[in-house]
């Protein structure tokens, strides 16, 4: 290259243009408001506590005899010990090392050597859902919102619950693809039937929703309902041609800069009968390789994104506002003294 070449590289080379950044998990010691999956229901039987990594600490889930599961903070608050080497002893949890029970509100409710209890001796209680086959952790003293709920009673479904990949990113960054409406045509081959989707989205407070009639590239004709609820759950409810399939996904936050996605898919059992039954599970079978198949197209973009917010289009109009969302998302760290 002549010098002259180099000099106007260099004068027109100003880098991109940058929006401003979306803060990340972790960021200053804080993290999104929002609901995470923790692990599948059937992971932690009655009797049974784990160790499951949440945030930038570590958490216990444990299911008492009554069939109770919560998720606590793992560190014993006499000297340490984690918990999920402890034991289920009836509803409460006992650390391995000096038998402290804790029961199901995280308070410690007896010493194995007969020392009063100390009041101050609790475990972080994070507020916890088990629903759709999962188990969910707030960030939080209390919930901001409500999981989301499909057309249809939860008693009534026929559900089956994927633990996918871990992704090299937040799960917020998963989030920002339901309002990518540039990537539903050119990743998943979502082709819309109607001209200008950005105008039919409707927000709230923790998220928002719009409805999608369109050809799905690899078939069906779909008519699907795509919301996003705090940072960390997608929702999808509609037609796959002339039968309903839901989907709840759940983004966990295992440490800053990863997530795992929990797919939580859904068909309606009909009335009740073995032959409709039958229908909902092979239903739901057809519905999870279409759903896997979509997670599986975004896999390699979002194990190596290093997302950033630079030049949108017109295209980018509802992912833009979901970028302000998240700028402006409430993010706090309570149980940051219990975990880490
Ligand atoms: S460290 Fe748990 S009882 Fe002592
Ligand atoms: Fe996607």
């Amino acid at each position: 290259m002549t010098m002259a070449k180099m000099r106007s590289a260099k004068i027109t080379s100003k880098g991109p243009h940058l929006g401003d950044p979306i803060p990340a998990e972790g960021e200053n010691g804080l993290f999104s408001q929002s609901w995470f999956p923790i692990c599948r229901s059937y992971d932690i039987r009655p009797g049974e506590v784990k160790g499951f990594d949440f945030l930038d600490g570590r958490v216990i889930v444990f299911r008492g005899e009554n069939g109770v599961a919560s998720v606590k903070s793992a560190y014993c608050p006499h000297v340490g010990a984690d918990l999920s080497v402890g034991k289920v002893v009836g509803n409460n949890i006992r650390c391995a090392f000096h038998h402290w029970d804790y029961d199901q509100s995280g308070k410690c409710v007896k010493t194995g050597i007969g020392d009063p209890p100390p009041p101050t001796a609790c475990l972080f209680n994070f507020p916890t859902l088990e629903r759709f086959g999962v188990i969910w952790a707030f960030n939080g003293e209390e919930p901001l919102f409500e999981l989301p709920s499909f057309r249809h009673p939860d008693n009534e479904l026929e559900i089956g619950v994927i633990a996918g990949d871990t992704y090299n990113c937040d799960g917020w960054v998963f989030a920002c693809n339901t309002p990518d409406m540039q990537h539903l045509k050119v990743v998943h081959k979502i082709m819309p039937h109607h001209a200008d989707p950005h105008k039919d989205v409707e927000w709230d407070p923790w998220g928002f929703h719009y409805n999608v009639a369109a050809a799905h590239g690899q078939g069906p004709e779909i008519g699907w309902r795509l919301a996003i609820r705090g940072t960390s759950i997608f929702h999808q409810q509609g037609m796959i041609d002339d039968w309903w399939f839901g989907v709840i996904a759940g983004f966990s936050c295992p440490r800053p800069g990863k997530h795992q996605i929990f797919l939580a898919c859904a068909t309606h059992r009909g009335s009740g009968s073995v032959a409709d039954v039958a229908l909902a599970k092979e239903r739901l079978e057809r519905g999870m390789i279409i759903i896997r198949r979509t997670a599986d197209e975004d896999r390699d973009i979002l194990n190596t994104i290093h997302y950033r917010p630079g030049t949108l289009t017109k295209g980018d109009t509802t992912l833009a506002k979901y970028l302000d969302f998240l700028r402006g998302y409430p993010r706090a760290h309570p149980s940051a003294r219990f975990i880490v």
